[in-house]
């Protein structure tokens, strides 16, 4: 099929500035993991060109608040996690949990605000929460988080129930647009051509063309699932699996989800997690964040404790070295798309994930159009 998403659409900053206010303001956008905001921490994130500040209130709840002091509109943090209540760096303004500043020096200048801190607080956007995933919701109105994210609900909290800590994170750009970097995520296709001394050189996933099982059912969200192959999983299961113990949730596949519009997760067999998320920065620049979350074993030898500790320093390796590929063929796309003309040619079965992706973006464009706020 033809592409639907034209190349005007991956290179225009007017067109950009279009899917702030239609696509990622109405849509739940990832932010962040709970496990993340613990003992009183908070979040800075970009949420297409919006600046937000997430942390937990007294219940334990994520709120999120748009990243700009009441008193003379400094941003409260920069991107990233950080120790401690909110206070602003430019005359230290405090903020407690509901966002409202509770602490202000020489509070005799300000006597309306220390009358009524109420009336200051930091504004508010909608927050919700699937097990440890936290999503913001820039504009008003809309569906709760469980409906927007449907069967992807379940997996989220499913997934979460043994996540105990991130094992590796990086933020890199990459110099292509937002929607270049998650199509390259959604096909296996470009594989054998650009990762032929990676993901070509490792065991444990079954080969052949229909190996991968789509799941393209919902409008927005798709996922795959790849199972391994039976000789290494047998050998897995007989060899490694009762030296790490018992995890959460194991399976025997390979699985990627792509939550519409920017955020991916994969795992293979369930003790490691890599949440990934495309932050459009500019028309040609996405931000990638990217974390690993480790699990909790029980029942783990000594033996498999070293195990596991290899096991994800090989995974950061490997993602490192994976990311750079993808990266550069990436930004090989947009200079292409630079001078582009005609729409792309998507192939069957192979790319289905990335032709569901253009139906579901341009049927979020539309939608989202005719909203109001
Ligand atoms: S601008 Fe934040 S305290 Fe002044
Ligand atoms: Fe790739």
């Amino acid at each position: 099929m033809q592409g639907l998403i034209t190349p005007t659409q991956y290179r225009c900053a007017d067109h950009l500035k279009k899917e702030y206010d239609t696509v990622f303001r109405h849509c739940w956008n990832f932010v962040g993991l709970k496990l993340e905001l613990a003992n009183g921490k908070h979040l800075g994130v970009l949420v297409a060109g919006t600046e937000v500040i997430i942390q937990l209130d007294k219940n334990g709840n994520p709120r999120a608040y748009r990243n700009v002091c009441s008193h003379r509109h400094a941003k409260l943090c920069e991107h990233g996690s950080h120790d401690g209540p909110v206070r602003c760096p430019y005359h230290s303004w405090l903020y407690n949990e509901d966002g409202v500043p509770v602490g202000i020096p020489q509070p005799q200048a300000f006597p309306d605000v220390v009358a009524n801190p109420e009336a200051y607080k930091l504004e508010e956007f909608s927050c919700e929460s699937a097990g440890q995933f936290i999503f913001v919701r820039l504009s008003k109105e809309g569906s709760s988080l469980k409906v927007y994210l449907n069967g992807e609900y379940d997996f989220l909290c499913k997934a979460s129930q043994g996540m105990s800590h991130i094992h590796h994170e990086f933020r890199s750009d990459v110099d292509a647009n937002w929607k270049v970097v998650i199509e390259n995520s959604l096909e296996g296709y470009h594989v054998p051509a650009v990762h032929n001394k990676t993901f070509m050189k490792v065991d444990g996933m079954q080969r052949g063309y229909d190996a991968p099982v789509d799941h393209l059912e919902h409008p927005l969200h798709s996922s795959i699932t790849h199972p391994a192959e039976p000789g290494w999983l047998a050998s897995f299961e007989k060899r490694t699996a009762p030296k790490l113990g018992v995890w959460d949730w194991y399976f025997p596949h390979y699985t990627h989800h792509l939550i519409f519009p920017n955020l991916t997760i994969t795992s293979f067999l369930g003790y490691s997690y890599h949440i990934q998320r495309f932050e459009p920065t500019a028309a040609g620049l996405t931000t990638v964040h990217s974390r690993a979350v480790g699990m909790r074993f029980e029942q783990q030898s000594p033996l498999g404790e070293k195990t596991i500790v290899q096991i994800y320093a090989d995974s950061k390796a490997f993602t490192d070295s994976v990311f750079a590929e993808d990266g550069t063929v990436c930004k090989t796309v947009q200079q292409g798309l630079n001078s582009a003309v005609n729409p792309a040619v998507i192939g069957l079965g192979i790319e289905s994930r990335v032709a569901h992706f253009h139906q579901a973006y341009t049927s979020m464009i539309a939608a989202t159009s005719e909203m109001k706020e």
